[in-house]
């Protein structure tokens, strides 16, 4: 069977496109190199000591593992070289990374969780990278936050690398979401799943139901009616990996509804966990090309201004149905 590869894909998606260009297809093609990097990198962790901590505490309050700094140092270096971006956001770095001077700027900006799933690495369970793409605001100088603080709606690509029992990638410029498997004895990634939809309703749901101590009544009874056989969600299965990329990428085939909500007695998650730039929007982008929801319980998540770069949200993302009727209990609590 005659396989297409990304490259080709990208390629007759920048020609159907007027808003692609070569400049475009080159970002993601450098951005798939450095995610095959990571790729290799994570399938032998267990053998060249690449597993465990690295000591450090991130701007985000959590340790640091030596694979989220090989993933971060790999984009970075791989990213600002390419003359495409003008500046880069990483949930390992507190600012933006700005493109150093000798190298040529572009009018992108790169926003990423390079490695999504930490508290897995160590135990060889799918963990992945996450990506969304932006077009500066500005015109010329150094791109400010300002400039990278735009609202999901503005993203011209999103997506992410799931490193798992294949390496796949999933992502949307606009035009609906497809699937690519990597195929390691010829290195390319090929397509796998064109035209992807995420199932109107799904009957697993996928949260970190030990928090329910910390959560208000009212995501309580969102819980609650999920495990209600005789409600709409109707007699739901819960699977909870703990690498939101995973638990995303099996919502979207099976469908459901994944929610990290807030977390308002705890003073350090008052919006939950998960982050607005660098993973609740590049997901929602996803999510709502293939048909399903995402929101913050009150807000679509892709109409969320930032307003700074690592600004947490509470996600419930999947499904439209089981998002709405989410809402709708959620709802009855303001
Ligand atoms: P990261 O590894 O990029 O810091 O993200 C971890 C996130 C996400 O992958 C997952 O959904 C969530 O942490 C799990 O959090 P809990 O351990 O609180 O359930
Ligand atoms: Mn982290
Ligand atoms: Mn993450
Ligand atoms: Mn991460």
């Amino acid at each position: 069977m005659r396989q297409v590869t990304v490259t080709e894909h990208l390629l007759v998606h920048q020609k159907e496109s007027p808003m692609a260009t070569g400049r475009f297809t080159r970002l993601l093609n450098e951005l798939i190199l450095a995610a095959k990097i990571i790729s290799r990198e994570v399938n032998k962790a267990g053998l060249v000591n690449a597993l465990g901590a690295t000591g450090d505490v991130n701007v985000q309050g959590e340790q640091v593992q030596r694979l989220d700094e090989f993933a971060n140092k790999v984009l970075i270096h791989r990213m600002e070289r390419a003359g495409i971006l003008c500046a880069m956001v990483s949930e390992e770095n507190a600012d933006v990374i700005p493109i150093p001077s000798q190298f040529a700027i572009g009018d992108y900006i790169l926003v990423f969780d390079p490695l999504d799933g930490s508290s897995n690495i160590d135990v060889n369970v799918s963990i992945g990278t996450i990506f969304s793409i932006y077009r500066r605001r500005s015109g010329g100088g150094d791109p400010c936050v300002e400039d990278v603080l735009q609202r999901g709606t503005e993203q011209v690509a999103a997506g992410y690398f799931l490193y798992g029992s294949s390496t796949m990638l999933v992502y949307t410029t606009g035009r609906g979401v497809h699937g690519f498997t990597l195929d390691p004895s010829v290195g390319e990634f090929l397509l796998s799943h064109p035209d992807i939809e995420i199932p109107r309703m799904g009957k697993v749901y996928s949260v970190n139901e030990a928090y329910w101590p910390h959560w208000d009544e009212q995501t309580r009874a969102v819980v609650t009616a999920l495990k209600d056989p005789d409600n709409a969600f109707g007699g739901a299965s819960l699977r909870y990996i703990g690498s939101l990329v995973a638990d995303f990428h099996r919502t979207l085939f099976y469908g459901g509804m994944f929610l990290y909500p807030k977390d308002y007695r705890n003073p350090k998650k008052p919006k939950g966990k998960l982050r607005l730039l660098c993973e609740a929007a590049p997901l929602a982008m996803v999510v709502e090309q293939a048909g399903g929801m995402a929101t913050d319980g009150v807000r679509r998540i892709l109409d969320i201004e930032p307003e700074e770069l690592h600004d947490r949200v509470p996600l419930f993302i999947g499904s439209k149905r089981n998002v709405v009727l989410a809402q709708q209990i959620l709802d009855q609590g303001t």
